[in-house]
């Protein structure tokens, strides 16, 4: 299984921070932003990965992680997103490299508290389909928000004026390896991006949607708010602890 690390987008809602460097490498407590979902991925034992950028600052990751030596990889692997045309069109990117294999997906700027290492084994004894995590917040608003019936997620609204439900969806995605071939299928969201709600509400009509409920805290840090209660939080314990 591969990992894929989205961290492209102008980082608009951080401007003037944004004006001068990629959201991602702006720091959270005492490290730069991507470290914390490279490390997600390196403690859940996935150590192939691909980080997705984009804009004038791309060359900025290079000099920073290099090959990945910092986190124990072998090897790092980068692609370039032209423009902000959404997270599924990101993810799309990593497809010849992927070459058809499932991944696990982590946005650039959700940070979590506890290891992903038993999701992902649960995703791999589903054999196909989709998982994704979800977290009750306050301001389900500001997210991609699930309505469960059962144990099943039965859809996925995007920012949802009047939210169904409190389940935020997070910012990780388990998918099988048709999810290149979905991709392609996308048509532009109102805002102009292949959204990566419309893949998880593909997984759901295909009835192969698993979900799990994030144990311990998670943010994401793409605006000033959550940017500092994301240091904050790492601050009083840390990130992506293990068991
Ligand atoms: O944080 C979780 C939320 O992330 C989910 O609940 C939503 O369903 C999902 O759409 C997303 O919402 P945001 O509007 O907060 O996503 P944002 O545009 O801030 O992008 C999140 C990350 O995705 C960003 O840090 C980098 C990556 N990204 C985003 C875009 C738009 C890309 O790599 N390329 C892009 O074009």
């Amino acid at each position: 299984m591969k990992g894929v690390i989205l961290a492209g987008g102008l980082g608009t809602r951080l401007f003037p921070l944004t004006k001068i460097t990629n959201k991602h490498l702006l720091p959270v407590f005492d490290k730069p932003m991507i470290y914390y979902p490279i490390e997600c991925l390196v403690s859940a034992g996935i150590d192939d990965i691909m980080i997705v950028t984009g804009g004038r600052f791309a060359g900025d990751f290079l000099s920073l992680l290099g090959n990945g030596k910092d986190f124990g990889l072998k090897g790092l692997n980068y692609a370039y997103q032209e423009g902000e045309g959404g997270i599924a069109e990101a993810l799309g990117l990593a497809e010849h490299w992927a070459k058809g294999d499932d991944v696990v997906v982590v946005l650039g700027d959700n940070i979590i508290e506890k290891n992903i290492r038993r999701a992902i084994a649960k995703f791999r004894d589903q054999k196909k389909g989709a998982k994704i995590l979800l977290k009750e917040v306050p301001d389900p608003e500001r997210f991609g928000v699930a309505t469960l019936a059962g144990d099943k997620v039965v859809r996925i609204v995007e920012k949802p004026q009047n939210p169904q439900s409190n389940k935020a969806v997070i910012g990780i995605y388990m998918y099988d390896g048709r999810v290149w071939e979905i991709i392609k299928t996308l048509k532009p969201s109102d805002r102009g991006e292949l959204e990566i709600t419309d893949v998880n509400n593909w997984y759901i009509q295909d009835g192969s949607m698993t979900y799990e409920v994030l144990d311990g805290w998670w943010t994401d840090a793409g605006t000033f708010k959550s940017l500092h209660s994301a240091s904050t939080l790492v601050a009083q314990g840390g990130a992506n602890k293990l068991d």
